[in-house]
């Protein structure tokens, strides 16, 4: 690392580094200087296409890498912790896509690895980073909607693509690991952790969760809602609601000029918060930027990634079996 410069690594040519790049290119003292793929000729296409200074065919060649001080991990689920893992062990600091992990006792290694090797290692849930979501936390605390009563959130698209890793289950595809870890998330940013959880899942014959629906139970009498699936149109939801009103994220998590927070109480009072536009991959590359040039903090802590992990897992351990869990790992 310069002084002064994160030099940035993509492991993958997955899609949502579209995303990402041009929020690394935003960034100041951010620097994209190489991207790996399995294939050398896939990585060299797409060094030249996106204008990426080195192209690696292999991801341990890119970590090999001296002049790479941090990564962007986009690869299938199911592989996450494994090259998180291996990443920060070759000195590099990670930034890798939701979920961290596919089992909490994956996530209890990825946290071993940042100790060890004293980088940092977050995951990517970009929403968090948005100020709005930060405003939202503060006016529950505020008390804007009294008692917390129930919290819920969606997330569902009509995945149409055969071919997608989310169909399969051997890199840990299905839409709760995928859509649905967000309003899990959203969930646990307003109301902690849960004590235990129920789910219903309809499977493909794959058997991964192309429709999933569960509640979260909390021990001071709040609810979560949440759903997500392939097989439905584009939605997304996220509501809080309590004794006195109700704050609504409007279009959260995709984030964009129309995210707004909308403030309810009685039949006619509404108040509207909003933020200028901020897209919400930047936020994350900045705050991640921040976080390792100058130890800032990061809103999504590695602890709060392991329960997000442990309350998904449980969750899919309740459509299982059929009968609700407890979460029994904080
Ligand atoms: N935060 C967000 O907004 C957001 C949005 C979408 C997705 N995501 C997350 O980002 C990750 C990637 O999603 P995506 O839709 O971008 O995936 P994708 O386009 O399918 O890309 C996955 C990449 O992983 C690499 N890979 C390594 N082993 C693989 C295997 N066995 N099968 C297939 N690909 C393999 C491939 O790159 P090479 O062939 O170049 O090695 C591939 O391009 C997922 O974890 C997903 O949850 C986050």
């Amino acid at each position: 690392m310069t002084d002064t410069t994160l030099r940035w690594g993509l492991l993958s040519t997955a899609r949502i580094n579209e995303r990402l790049i041009p929020a690394i290119r935003a960034t100041e003292r951010a620097e994209l200087v190489a991207v790996a793929s399995r294939d050398l000729a896939r990585a060299e296409a797409y060094a030249a296409e996106h204008k990426i200074p080195r192209a690696y065919g292999s991801y341990e060649a890119l970590l090999d890498d001296p002049e790479v001080d941090a990564v962007y991990i986009s690869l299938p689920n199911s592989l996450h912790a494994e090259w998180t893992i291996c990443a920060a062990q070759a000195g590099k600091h990670v930034l890798c896509e939701k979920p961290l992990a596919v089992s909490v006792e994956q996530c209890d290694q990825v946290i071993a690895a940042a100790e060890s090797s004293g980088r940092v290692i977050a995951e990517a849930v970009m929403y968090l980073y948005h100020p709005l979501l930060q405003r939202l936390r503060e006016m529950v605390k505020e008390g804007a909607v009294g008692q917390v009563t129930l919290v819920r959130g969606a997330f569902s698209f009509f995945l149409d693509r055969l071919n997608d890793v989310r169909w399969r289950p051997e890199l840990a595809g299905g839409s709760l690991w995928d859509v649905g870890s967000y309003p899990v998330s959203f969930i646990r940013w307003v109301a902690g952790e849960p004590e235990e959880v129920f789910g219903w899942q309809v499977l493909t014959s794959s058997g991964v969760d192309a429709t999933f629906a569960g509640l979260l139970r909390y021990d001071n009498g709040v609810l979560g809602v949440m759903d997500c699936g392939f097989r439905q149109q584009f939605r997304v939801q996220a509501e809080v609601t309590g004794t006195e009103g109700t704050l609504t994220l409007e279009r959260p998590y995709l984030m964009n000029a129309q995210s707004r927070i909308v403030w309810q109480r009685g039949l006619d009072q509404e108040q509207v918060i909003t933020s200028p536009e901020i897209n919400p991959y930047e936020c994350e590359v900045r705050a991640f930027t921040r976080a390792v040039l100058e130890g800032a903090p990061l809103p999504v802590s590695l602890e709060s990634s392991r329960a997000n992990v442990a309350t998904l897992v449980t969750l899919y351990e309740s459509a299982r079996t059929g009968q609700p869990c407890r979460v029994l790992v904080w």
